[in-house]
């Protein structure tokens, strides 16, 4: 059984205790249909360890390989974006690295079992860099990034949307700041009903913009870049 406890200094600091595995799996079963959604967006505020997605991520990795095991092309895409939909804060930076360690870990072997000769480094870069985006160092409680004191800096918590509008091998990569979409999420059922798809005045209101890849309101991105195949991800900065 993996340790649950580093040091007390740490619980009493941080409130870090891990979860064991048992628990991990009854709470994932709670939602296990959405662990089996290959993009099905997770958010885990502290993180940790990273035990809940390294559990999301394996059902999800099991869906993909049984449905696309006989094409390397089509389960690296696949497990690309399964990688792509899960997403982490913690305040302790050490912790969030060993979060995108355990992550990528998991995925290679994975990934490098089901491709074996077609498996490369390529992709491999990808994922490093996709879990370097979504595994934040950061406060979930001020939605600020942190610097090594574990003290708030000036810069909000951004997370990056990945998507593949087109179904082929190119991603798409939208930024948004953490506090805007929590922030818009609870008031949109506010402003559903009084916005107006076609009045610019009410799409600059309150962040708003029309989403031409989902034809919903969303928060404003605050970055955009251009669709690109999804091995040469790093080239969008
Ligand atoms: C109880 S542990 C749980 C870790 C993991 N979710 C698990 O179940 O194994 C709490 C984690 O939250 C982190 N943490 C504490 N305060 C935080 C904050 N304000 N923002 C983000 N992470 C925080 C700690 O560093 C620790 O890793």
């Amino acid at each position: 059984m993996a340790k649950q406890v580093k040091t007390k200094q740490r619980i009493s600091d941080h409130g870090e205790v891990f979860t064991a595995e048992r628990e991990v799996k009854a709470m994932c079963d709670l939602v296990a249909d959405e662990c089996l959604r290959i993009d099905s967006r997770f958010l885990e505020p502290a993180v940790g360890e990273g035990v809940f997605l390294a559990e999301i991520l394996s059902r999800k990795l099991a869906v993909v390989k049984s449905k696309y095991k006989k094409s390397a092309y089509d389960y690296e895409r696949n497990a690309i974006l399964a990688l792509t939909s899960l997403y982490g804060v913690d305040i302790l930076a050490d912790n969030a690295e060993i979060c995108r360690e355990n992550l990528f870990a998991l995925w290679d072997a994975e990934y490098t079992a089901v491709c074996k000769k077609e498996a490369n480094d390529e992709a491999r870069t990808a994922a490093r860099y996709i879990l370097q985006k979504n595994i934040v160092c950061g406060n979930a409680l001020s939605l600020m990034c942190v610097d090594e004191n574990q003290q708030d800096t000036e810069t909000p918590i951004i997370f990056a949307e990945w998507t593949f509008p087109f179904n082929d091998a190119r991603i798409k990569r939208r930024d948004f700041r953490l506090d805007v979409l929590l922030k818009e999420n609870s008031n949109k059922s506010n402003y559903a009903e009084e916005q107006n798809l076609f009045d610019d005045v009410a799409l600059n209101y309150n962040n708003w913009t029309f989403d031409p890849i989902t034809k919903k309101l969303i928060p404003k991105p605050v970055n955009e870049y251009p669709l690109i195949h999804y091995r040469r991800i790093t080239e969008n900065g």
